[in-house]
């Protein structure tokens, strides 16, 4: 066997392996233009398997446009999403029975039964007759619709109808939940009830990627988030490593009456201040301590009699980028 037929078979080998089955959702360089402009542009992340994976970003970001094209029902201007390894342009069937797509204007048909409205799914994903039963019985207690199976859908209430329409993206047992916005629709009870229900999926190994423009409404649900703004990634990864070590911490910035030396020596003292830059009489850095114990950071200075006039303070935690995004237009 020559060099290049061993490379070969390693990086497929590496491809089929751990690494890649471990990944649900791949989005590479992807772009998508409507006319002239960019509703995404360049977006790449990734989604492992098994997280509850938080899409975030302002209204007009571009969440739904990437939602779409994951859900294969709208195609990318370049670059390239796979799901579970499966191309959403070329393997669109592949696709397409791994996941399970909720849009952010779900329509249920009014004049139906609950149980007829999932039975009416079951055929159309070609369930197997003798299955259809069971398994519409299964996401009818899983998503507690149980006890509605004989009402009408034109009197359930949105937060049900929301249940029905969940119900009706599991029929086909997807790995892989699509929701855009699903909250934004519900009541604080209905909310708390469907995130109950997005655990209980998650235990069941399935994938779930859930959009909202309210942050502080997914923080703590998902176990992931990428924040989009104007069709550009902003940032991404694991909420604890975004909340803990990136963005947790402080920019201060002190001024002082006048320059002095040995305020930087002072301060590299100090573990939670790192940075530290100096110009004339500005002095900044980043303090990752406790904000109880800052006080530390100023004792250090006026124990040098280093004449401070102002200290100012950017937190730089996940919430208050955010806020700076959407500059204030949503909670
Ligand atoms: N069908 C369309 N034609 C033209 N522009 C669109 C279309 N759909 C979305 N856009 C534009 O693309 C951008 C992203 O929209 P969208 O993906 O719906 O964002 P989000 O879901 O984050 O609110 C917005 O500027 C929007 O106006
Ligand atoms: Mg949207």
């Amino acid at each position: 066997m020559d060099s290049t037929t061993r490379a070969e078979e390693s990086t497929a080998a590496l491809a089929a392996g751990e690494g890649a089955a471990e990944i649900a959702v791949s989005v590479r360089s992807l772009s998508k233009t409507y006319g002239d402009g960019y509703a995404v542009h360049d977006l790449s992340f990734e989604v492992p398997r098994g997280e509850i994976f938080g899409f975030i970003g302002p209204n007009g970001a571009g969440k739904t446009t990437t939602l779409r094209i994951l859900a294969t029902l709208l195609e990318p201007t370049a670059g390239e999403v796979l799901v579970e390894g499966r191309c959403v342009v070329n393997e669109t069937e592949e696709v397409r029975r791994r996941i399970g797509y909720m849009p952010d204007r779900f329509g249920v048909y009014d004049g139906v039964t609950v149980e007829e409205y999932l039975e009416f799914f079951a055929g159309a994903y070609r369930l197997p007759r003798g299955r259809r039963a069971a398994v519409i019985k299964d996401v009818l207690d899983l998503t507690d619709l149980g006890a509605l199976r004989d009402r009408m859908v034109s009197s359930l209430s949105m937060g049900m109808k929301q249940r029905l329409c969940l119900a009706k993206t599991l029929v086909h047992d997807p790995s892989l939940l699509i929701l855009d916005e699903p909250a934004s629709a519900l009541d604080a009870r209905a909310r708390i009830e469907m995130r109950v229900l997005l655990k209980e999926l998650r235990r069941m190994g399935k994938t779930i990627i859930i959009s909202s423009h309210i942050l502080t409404e997914l923080s703590d649900l998902c176990t992931s988030v990428a924040i989009i703004e104007k069709g550009e990634l902003v940032v991404s990864g694991s909420m604890d490593l975004l909340q803990e070590r990136k963005w947790g911490t402080d920019r201060v910035k002190i001024t002082l009456h006048e320059p002095r030396p040995g305020v930087e020596e002072a301060l590299v003292e100090i573990p939670a201040v790192e940075l530290v830059s100096i110009e004339e009489n500005v002095v900044v850095f980043d303090y990752a301590g406790a904000p109880g114990e800052f006080y530390k950071v100023l004792k250090a200075l006026t124990d040098r009699e280093v004449p401070v006039v102002s200290v100012e303070h950017d937190s730089r935690n996940l919430e208050n980028l955010f806020l700076r995004l959407t500059k204030g237009d949503v909670q």
